[in-house]
């Protein structure tokens, strides 16, 4: 069974070809990152624009790189949400065309939950990629962070989950985005962040980690403004001083010891919180999933404090790509999920899991 995965909700063009939900037989990404770098963020209509100038080409590179033909698909399945409108417009336009012209189902999918499915593919026919040796087993505990969300959820089984808990502000990866940009380091924050911190010290200064009511939300707001509040200081200047005047007055090492200290705490507060819900709900298998996966600190620490193997998938498979909403789509298919009429396909930007 193969399916055709498309996906549009930010900046990257992907499309992939994912056989049994487990093999991937291609990944095509396409992002407009570098239209975005000098405006520090993803800028929605130029995200927009670019989708359509290269959704088909990106498509066609899917299906030539997975050996397929338009007759060797079973299935389309799309990201509807959440995302920016207009680039989930794009997406969502073309699957239903091509559902309607080449007759195949479509599978409306939401792109938060099939960040997790990257962790369900073990198999490619590309180099490159490394992958567990089999799917997690359910009940899994999911880690879903990334530039938009921060989430702790417990699967009972496909389809069948609980959100125990998630940010009441920034999401952990547009926290690591915004210290970044202050520090002036290059977009996209996290993995800049990650590298500085590579050589600073994480203990130069205790940021503080947030308190909150329920032990399984999170906060990475205040975290952030004491970040500022520190590296103001440590420019010996006050709070007045407008962060976009920072990354001059810093030296590399100061930039470094901020990068790691804020790093130190944000992974902190999320190991906390799938530490004890480990220990809660004593999962068959605990995942990681989203672009913060990507995180070396963050793997290492979960590993580390859960004292158990974690589930992250390959690097290339934590930013958004069309695989995870093929396995997604796959997993809908085979429980026989009704099909999304094309004709009537909705995108929905603020989608929930
Ligand atoms: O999943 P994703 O590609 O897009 C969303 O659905 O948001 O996640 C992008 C986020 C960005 O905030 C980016 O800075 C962060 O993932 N990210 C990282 C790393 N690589 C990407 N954050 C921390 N460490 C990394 N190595
Ligand atoms: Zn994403």
């Amino acid at each position: 069974m193969k399916v055709l995965g498309i996906e549009t909700s930010c900046d990257e063009t992907a499309a992939a070809v994912v056989e049994d939900g487990y093999r991937l037989l291609s990944n095509a990404v396409a992002s407009s990152l570098n239209l975005h770098i000098a405006y520090g963020g993803v800028v929605p209509e130029i995200a927009a624009r670019s989708h359509l100038e290269v959704i088909l080409p990106t498509i066609d590179e899917a299906l030539l790189a997975a050996r397929c033909s338009w007759g060797d698909i079973d299935a389309i399945a799309v990201t509807a949400g959440p995302g920016l409108v207009g680039s989930l417009l794009i997406g969502a336009l073309t699957a239903s065309t091509l559902s309607a012209v080449k007759n195949k189902p479509l599978y409306a999918i939401n792109h938060v939950e099939a960040h997790v499915y990257a962790n369900f593919l073990t198999q490619s026919t590309q180099e490159s990629y490394e992958f567990p040796p089999s799917p997690p087993r359910f009940p899994v505990l999911a880690l879903i962070v990334s530039g938009g969300h921060t989430q702790l959820v417990l699967f009972m089984d496909h389809f069948n989950y609980r959100l125990l808990g998630q940010t009441t502000d920034d999401a952990v990866g547009e926290a690591f985005d915004k210290v970044a940009k202050m520090l002036g380091l290059p977009y996209p924050g996290g993995p800049s962040i990650a590298l500085a911190a590579n050589k600073g010290n994480p203990d130069y200064v205790k940021l503080p980690k947030a308190q909150m009511s329920s032990p399984y939300d999170f906060s990475f707001s205040g975290l952030k403004t004491a970040a500022l509040r520190t590296s103001q200081q440590m420019a010996g200047k006050d709070f007045t001083l407008p962060s976009s005047a920072l990354p001059k007055l810093l030296s590399d090492s100061q930039k470094a010891d901020i990068a790691a200290s804020f790093q130190k705490v944000a992974v902190e507060a999320l190991v906390d919180a799938l530490a004890l819900a480990d220990k809660e709900f004593n999962p068959e298998s605990v995942v990681i999933a989203g672009g913060v996966a990507a995180n070396q600190q963050l793997r290492d620490e979960a590993t580390k404090r859960l004292g158990k193997n974690i589930f992250y998938p390959d690097i290339k498979l934590c930013t958004d790509n069309a695989a995870m909403v093929a396995v997604n789509g796959y997993f809908q298919m085979t429980l026989k999920k009704p099909p999304t009429d094309p004709f009537s396909l909705d995108v929905e930007p603020g989608l929930t899991m």
